[in-house]
C-alpha cells in the first residue's frame, strides 16, 4: 500500500526506515521524502511512527492452524460419534 502517492513511498518503506530508527516525520521527511510535496500523507506516516496507530497493531503476524481432525474413521463411521447421513444416488 502506497502511504505517499506524491512520491511513491509504500508501507513497507516506512516501516522498514522506522526499523532503522526513524522516530519523527523529519525523519521520515529526510529519509524518504514522505510528506514533502502535497502533505496529504503526513497524517498518515506519523502513524508508522513508535506509539502511532500503525506501530504496533498492524505488525505481520504468523497464524497457526489447528491441526486437522477426520471427520470420518477407516469404517466410514463419524469420527465424533455422530452417524454420517447417507444419500442415496438417483
Ligand atoms: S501524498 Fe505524500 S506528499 Fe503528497
Amino acid at each position: 500500500m502506497y502511504v505517499c502517492v506524491c512520491n511513491a513511498i509504500t508501507e513497507r518503506q516506512v516501516r522498514a526506515a522506522v526499523d532503522g530508527g526513524a522516530a519523527t516525520l523529519d525523519d521520515l521527511q529526510f529519509e524518504l521524502g514522505v510528506a514533502t510535496c502535497c502533505g496529504t500523507c503526513a497524517a498518515t506516516a506519523v502513524e508508522y511512527l513508535p506509539g502511532g496507530r500503525c506501530s504496533s497493531v498492524c505488525e505481520v503476524r504468523t497464524l497457526t492452524h489447528a491441526a486437522a481432525v477426520p471427520i470420518a474413521d477407516q469404517s466410514g463411521a463419524a469420527a465424533n460419534g455422530f452417524p454420517i447421513p447417507v444419500v442415496a444416488a438417483a
